[in-house]
């Protein structure tokens, strides 16, 4: 399969309005020449984005305020995204996480992470799916996973089973496409620098974070050859060769003590509590 084309294409980026979304929308739009639909709720943030790339890149841009935990906001961008049948790329990057025990995750915030990462990818998922099924034109998409996918993450537990759908459905579905001009990439990238992991219950993991350009050029990179499934940085995709190699139990206790660590010392930086140990 060739090369995806992006220049002067429209490619839809969720969650553009910080971290490794907004930064695939300027590389899209600055090194790929793409015009670009923009969707996350923080309409200023994206109006901020269309004004500096329609400026500085010469694209066009349409930003799409919408909470994509919400069906009726998810089926219009749908509806945006296919009206024209100018759709060619989309990235559904889009998330939410909770860092902390999952007996304290409030039951709202729960379904919101669930909506989001799960329910709203694939609606839209499905919805694009079909329509490059049935109308045979040339595409690709690409839905931002996790590393946190291979293996259960403690303290993270919803967040993480929800990227180990996202890459199992994704991974699943390209097997299932006929259209021979059309890609589904997976990328799972491990702890990157941006608005997720700033807060103060990740400070004692920010030695592993990569830089969110190099996140989103590798993410780029993967999407245009067509990758079935990506982990940026030679080190994580090592890694997760050894990892595949020991007892998921095992792996999940080592990590529950790294991001253990991390919370207790969140909770001396904040004063907040951190019940129970491991
Ligand atoms: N940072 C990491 O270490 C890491 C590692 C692996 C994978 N990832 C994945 O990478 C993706 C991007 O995360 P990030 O690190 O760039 O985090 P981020 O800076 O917090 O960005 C998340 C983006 O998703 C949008 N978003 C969240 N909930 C939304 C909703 N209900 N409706 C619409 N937009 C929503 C946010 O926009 P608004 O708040 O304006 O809506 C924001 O633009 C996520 O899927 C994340 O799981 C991140």
């Amino acid at each position: 399969m060739k090369r995806l084309q992006l220049k002067n294409q429209w490619v839809l980026v969720t969650g553009a309005s910080s971290g490794l979304g907004e930064e695939m929308a300027r590389q899209l739009a600055i090194q790929h020449k793409a015009n670009l639909l923009i969707v996350a709720r923080r309409r200023e943030r994206l109006e901020q984005l269309k004004t500096e790339l329609e400026q500085s890149a010469g694209v066009q841009v349409k930003a799409i305020a919408a909470d994509l935990s919400v069906l009726a906001d998810v089926d219009r961008v749908i509806t945006e995204s296919l009206e024209g049948g100018q759709l060619y790329g989309a990235v559904l990057n889009a998330g939410l996480t909770y860092f902390g025990r999952h007996a304290d995750l409030p039951w709202d915030r729960f379904e919101s992470i669930l909506q989001t990462n799960v329910v709203g990818v694939t609606r839209i998922t499905t919805a694009l799916v079909k329509h490059f099924e049935t109308t045979g034109k040339e595409g690709g998409l690409m839905i931002v996973a996790s590393m946190a996918a291979l293996y259960p993450v403690p303290y993270q537990a919803a967040y993480s089973a929800t990227k180990a759908f996202l890459l199992s459905f994704t991974n699943a579905l390209s097997h299932e496409i006929q259209n021979p001009k059309f890609s589904v990439t997976a990328y799972a990238p491990a702890g990157i620098a941006t608005e997720m992991t700033g807060g103060e219950a990740f400070h004692g993991l920010k030695s592993w974070l990569m830089p969110v350009k190099q996140a989103a050029a590798e993410g780029l990179h993967a999407f245009v050859t067509r990758k079935y499934s990506h982990i940026p940085g030679r080190l994580n995709r090592l890694g997760s060769m050894f990892m595949h190699l020991l007892p998921k139990k095992f792996l999940a206790a080592q990590m529950g003590k790294i991001y253990y660590k991390s919370l207790l010392q969140s909770e001396a930086a904040t004063g907040t509590p951190t019940p129970g140990r491991p």
